[in-house]
């Protein structure tokens, strides 16, 4: 029996970056042997979350193709992305996967109207050619996030709030007909008031356009409420993934506990930044023996610091813990 395809289908991948020069060069594994896939045929919000540094989005520049990895395999509907050749090939896939940043004032260049990147972004894509083929691409992709085209005609980015230029950078992204977005904090610069309408929006995306979202965030509580499966990252590896309510209301890895209760209410990063300390490189590369959260676990035992644990399944929930090893 053949094995279907997934949608997207990463295995064993590895980022390592080189910083410094001649005698004073040091390693930094940002993302350090991770797997995860995306099933074809459903559409769902899959949140990466975990403190700063730990790896989020150079896993997501990864997946966008806009760096390669050290090693590892990423297929998209079975296709090898580091071996996409060729302008065809390339403009497909980049069709397929779409951006969206955190800050959307960036994604638009100030000088330029709205519309007129809208209209550039269909031409560019070969979505259409006739003026009004063109604008009928753009209407319907405003269409689909609240806009209207009336509201933007003619407008500049800076005359818009942060919340509605997202919109219409979602919009912009939409204008391909991807199967998969990669948002990486898409509402961390946006009013609080407007961040549940623009995951709302993702939601709805993903229910009536069937848009997969991979959600890049450290708002816990957005993704309890918008996302199906949710991985917690820890200095670059996967240290617990499944579905969100699961993992979220029953943390199993330590750390998913020590940043679920670190979530507050009403200032998430602030206080999430407050209580967990960062790492620094050096400590990164010498802890490379053991668990990686053996430092900083209430629960460390003997062998967190000499054996780094193995992926356990447990109640749909796959963590790596030597907790739960037998
Ligand atoms: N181009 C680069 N060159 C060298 N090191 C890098 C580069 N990009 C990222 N890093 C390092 O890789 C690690 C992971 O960084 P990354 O930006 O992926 O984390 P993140 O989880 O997205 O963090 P944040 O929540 O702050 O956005 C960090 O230690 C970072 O300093
Ligand atoms: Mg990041």
């Amino acid at each position: 029996m053949g094995q279907e395809i997934k949608l997207l289908d990463i295995k064993n991948l590895v980022k390592v970056f080189t910083i410094g020069s001649g005698f004073v060069k040091s390693r930094i594994t940002a993302v350090d042997n991770v797997s995860f896939d995306l099933e074809s045929g459903r559409s769902e919000i899959f949140t990466l979350a975990g403190e700063s540094g730990s790896g989020k989005t150079t896993l997501a520049r990864i997946i966008l193709g806009f760096i390669e990895p050290t090693s590892g395999k990423i297929l998209y509907k079975g296709k090898n992305i580091t071996e996409i050749k060729g302008r065809k090939e390339e403009m497909w896939f980049m069709r397929e996967v779409q951006p969206i940043f955190q800050n959307p004032f960036e994604t638009f260049n100030p000088l330029k109207k709205v519309d007129s990147y809208l209209y550039e972004t269909v031409v560019n894509y070969g979505i259409a050619n006739k003026r009004e083929d063109i604008n009928s691409a753009i209407d319907e992709a405003l269409n689909l996030v609240g806009i209207s085209f009336q509201e933007i005609q003619g407008r500049y980015p800076h005359e818009f709030s942060g919340g509605q230029l997202q919109r219409i950078s979602i919009a912009r992204a939409l204008i391909t007909k991807p199967s998969l977005l990669i948002a990486d904090e898409p509402v961390s610069m946006v009013d609080a008031s407007l961040k549940m309408s623009i995951c709302n929006l993702f939601k709805d995306l993903k229910e009536k356009q069937k848009v997969n979202v991979i959600y890049i965030t450290h708002d816990l509580a957005t993704s309890y409420y918008v996302s199906d499966r949710i991985a917690i990252m820890f200095r670059g590896t996967i240290v617990e993934i499944g579905p969100v309510e699961k993992i979220l209301i029953d943390p199993k890895h330590p750390y998913t506990k020590i940043l679920r209760d670190s979530v507050p209410e009403p200032d998430p990063e602030k206080r999430w930044k407050e209580k967990i300390k960062l790492s620094s490189f050096e400590e990164r590369e010498f802890l490379s023996i053991g668990c990686k959260f053996a430092d900083r676990c209430p629960y460390v035992m003997d062998i967190c610091k000499k054996e780094a644990p193995n992926d356990i399944i447990l109640d749909g929930v796959t963590v790596k813990c030597h907790l739960y090893s037998s």
